[in-house]
């Protein structure tokens, strides 16, 4: 059986509440459920954890490697666009992570159009809602992490 983590950075919890206009009404825990069931009906394990600190996501991606997790589906907040330390995490694990954002960040301030995550992933997904997660497990599930 597949295990896939997903995990989801700062100011994620406030889904639902935070910017509607931009990330939509569906809570975390709303999209937490949602990937649990997509996986168990193809018997892959989604594993869900929301941070806001830094040092706790870092914690949780070397403990990803551990415990032989299969992917890792990301969505580091603002954590994406300065985060070496983020960044050299997901360098130093032997896991392949999908970056993924709610939002078009290429369509919002200019800030937010560099990722520090991306040449470490095996690939990224943004602006298609909570879609993008679903896209980033189907991916997985279909090994396409690893192609070309
Ligand atoms: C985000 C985009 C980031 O720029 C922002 O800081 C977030 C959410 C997204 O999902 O669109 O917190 O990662």
């Amino acid at each position: 059986m597949k295990k896939i983590l997903m995990l989801n950075g700062p100011n994620l919890n406030r889904l639902g509440k935070r910017e509607p206009g931009i990330y939509g009404a569906r809570t975390l825990k709303d999209l937490e459920e949602r990937m649990i069931q997509l996986g168990a009906e193809s018997q892959v394990e989604v594993i869900c954890f929301q941070s806001n600190h830094e040092g706790e996501l870092i914690d949780k991606l070397h403990e990803a490697e551990d415990t032989e997790i299969d992917g890792i589906i990301f969505n580091p907040g603002a954590f994406t666009h300065y985060s070496y330390g983020i960044r050299d995490a997901i360098a130093g694990i032997d896991c392949p992570v999908i970056e993924v954002h709610i939002s078009n960040v290429y369509q919002r301030e200019e800030f937010r159009h560099k990722s520090v995550i991306a040449p470490v992933s095996a690939g990224q997904i943004a602006g298609l809602g909570f879609l993008g997660y679903e896209l980033a497990l189907e991916a997985f599930k279909r090994g396409a992490e690893g192609e070309e």
